[in-house]
């Protein structure tokens, strides 16, 4: 049986496409059911559309506070029944409650070599610490932002003259390989959560 995967999404959505295209080897132990955005004008949502994968959108800024947008967006995703939701690029800190409901099923990637360069900018991060590597990680999500356990990690080097654009697009390569394998890893049971 393959794993019901959700998506969340706030802008162009070049991860969730890399999913997309992974799950679509009849061999992959995925399939996507649904992407979910906190922003109606996210372009990844029309890429989704054009794919044939239902999509939900609920703007943030539509709710009174966070439990009443995690509600609905919990609803959103309940309709799917996902297994497992993947992070996306999507810029909303959740809270402990949403982390610990789905804890072990609730994974992200984050453009560096965590525990390094947590937060946002994290190329300028990379490039201001001086480091000689740089990458990308996919970990479990808790309530702590970016700090829950590693599933995988890819690397890539810091060449001289690197902007953090040139380093962007480096470390992006690595993610749209990444972040397929990773899945599939927890999909398959080969990765567990322990908390
Ligand atoms: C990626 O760099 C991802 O690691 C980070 O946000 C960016 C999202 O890009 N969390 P995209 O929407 O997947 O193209």
């Amino acid at each position: 049986m393959k794993k019901r995967v959700a998506i969340l999404i706030s802008g162009r959505g070049s991860n969730m496409s890399a999913l997309i295209a992974a799950a679509r080897a009849p061999d992959y132990p995925a399939e996507i059911v649904g992407i979910f955005s906190n922003n109606p004008d996210a372009a990844g949502l029309a890429v989704a559309a054009v794919d044939g994968i239902a999509t939900a959108a609920l703007s943030h800024k539509a709710y009174p506070d966070k439990p009443s947008f995690e509600a609905a967006m919990n609803a959103a995703l309940d309709a799917w029944q996902p297994d497992i939701i993947c992070l996306a690029g999507f810029m909303r800190l959740l809270s402990a409650d949403f982390c610990n409901r789905w804890a072990g099923k609730l994974i992200n990637i984050h453009p560096s070599l965590l525990p390094l360069h947590k937060g946002l900018h994290t190329h300028e991060q990379a490039l201001a610490a001086g480091v000689a590597e740089h990458g990308c990680t996919v970990h479990f999500v808790t309530p702590g932002m970016d700090e829950g356990p590693l599933i995988a990690q890819a690397r890539v080097p810091v060449l001289p003259g690197d902007t953090s654009d040139s380093l962007a697009a480096r470390v992006l390569v690595e993610e749209h390989k990444l972040y397929p394998a990773a899945l599939a890893m927890l999909a398959r049971g080969e990765v567990r959560f322990a908390s």
